[in-house]
């Protein structure tokens, strides 16, 4: 048995690591690769530190590996806020779904060293409890991270699944014993809840409110960069006339659920290109710095 969870751990970082070396792979823009490997790196790290529990009586490269992990994470955050001094302005009700990901699991991350640390906490609940909260905090800073990173534009089929295999593997392996059950049940259930919470009901309202709301910004697009593309590349409905209008304010009134999310969409159609292009060795437009299509 304790082989088996050990080798599903294994498997599960395996799986994560390959699914960071093909983002990797991904074109980017030059200086978006300071925000890229840090935040890889805390991935791959708390991926790690889960994988490998401490070890009664013995030193492990648990505790290290989540202080290294936590160092990326801030590496990571430095590097967003000095390319994009500007992220601040998404950070209303109608946050992309990355972002808010990145964010729990930032929170998730640094409640691990909390926790551990918190002397008052160990009295008050007692250091089974406090372990459980520690474990709870790891697996589900694992899991938003894996998610924040398989959302990102530019991650494949290949890489979504690979992240979600690994993070799977490691949620079961990080509770093998039977008195670990309550941690996953409180990861899983804390998970599904966020999920529905976003999928539907008032706060999914309320953000789509919001994206339709936010004036369209649009998006440092110019005909005079794209001169050399087919008309109908782009404007998909010309054909039957119905294409005149402008494509933001027709999409911004489509988006009706988290799937058909305006900024989803346009990353992903604006970004491909780009990406195809970066891959050929051409000239082309911003990847996934915002503000080289944000900025006015
Ligand atoms: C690379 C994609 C792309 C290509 C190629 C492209 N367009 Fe556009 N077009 C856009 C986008 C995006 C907008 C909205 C821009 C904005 O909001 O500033 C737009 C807006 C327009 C608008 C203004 C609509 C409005 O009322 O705001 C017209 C007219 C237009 N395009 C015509 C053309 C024609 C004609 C061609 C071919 C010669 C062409 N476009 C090629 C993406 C493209
Ligand atoms: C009059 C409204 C309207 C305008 C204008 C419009 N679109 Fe669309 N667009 C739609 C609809 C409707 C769909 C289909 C949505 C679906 O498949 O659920 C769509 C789908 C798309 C898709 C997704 C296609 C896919 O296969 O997933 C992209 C990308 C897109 N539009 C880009 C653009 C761009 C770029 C422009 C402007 C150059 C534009 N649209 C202008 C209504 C519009
Ligand atoms: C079919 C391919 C394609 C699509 C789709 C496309 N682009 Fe581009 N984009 C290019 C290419 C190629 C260039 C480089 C043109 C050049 O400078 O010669 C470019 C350049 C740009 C630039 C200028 C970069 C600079 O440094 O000046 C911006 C901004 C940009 N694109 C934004 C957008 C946005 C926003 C969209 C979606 C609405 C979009 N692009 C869709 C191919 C595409
Ligand atoms: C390749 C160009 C491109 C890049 C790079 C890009 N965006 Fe966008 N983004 C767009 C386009 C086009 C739209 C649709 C037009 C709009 O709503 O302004 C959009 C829409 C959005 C929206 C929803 C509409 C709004 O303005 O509230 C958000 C939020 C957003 N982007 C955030 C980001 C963030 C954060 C980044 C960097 C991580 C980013 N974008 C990078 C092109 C880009």
């Amino acid at each position: 048995m304790q082989r088996f969870v050990r080798y599903r751990s294994r498997a599960g970082l395996a799986s994560v690591a390959a699914a960071v070396l093909l983002l990797v792979m991904q074109p980017t823009d030059a200086a978006w690769w300071l925000v890229r490997i840090p935040g890889v790196a805390a991935l791959l790290l708390a991926a790690a530190a889960v994988a490998i529990p401490p070890a009664p009586r013995r030193p492990t490269w648990h505790a290290p590996l989540g202080r290294l992990a936590i160092a990326a994470l801030f590496a990571h955050i430095l590097s967003v806020v000095a390319q994009e001094p500007e992220i601040w302005r998404w950070l209303s009700a109608a946050m992309p779904v990355e972002i808010a990901l990145g964010l729990g699991a930032a929170i998730a991350l640094s409640m691990t060293l909390a926790v551990r640390r918190s002397r008052s906490l160990r009295l008050r609940v007692g250091p089974p409890a406090t372990l459980g909260l520690h474990r709870i905090a790891g697996l589900v800073a694992c899991a938003a991270a894996g998610a924040h990173v398989a959302l990102v534009a530019g991650s494949t089929f290949t890489i979504v699944s690979l992240v979600a295999c690994g993070v799977a593997m490691l949620l079961v392996a990080g509770n093998p014993a039977e008195r670990h059950l309550p941690a996953l049940i409180v990861t899983l259930g804390l998970g599904t809840g966020a999920a529905a919470a976003l999928a539907a009901g008032p706060l999914a309202q309320t953000r789509l409110a919001g994206l339709r709301a936010s004036t369209v910004d649009h998006a440092g697009f110019s005909h005079g960069d794209h001169g050399s593309i087919a008309c109908t590349t782009c404007h998909h409905n010309f054909v039957d006339r119905s294409g005149k209008e402008n494509c933001i304010t027709c999409h911004k009134r489509l988006t009706i659920s988290e799937p058909m999310r305006v900024d989803r969409m346009f990353h992903a159609f604006c970004g491909e290109c780009h990406r195809e292009e970066k891959a050929a060795g051409r000239k082309t437009g911003p990847i996934d710095h915002c503000m080289g299509c944000h900025a006015d």
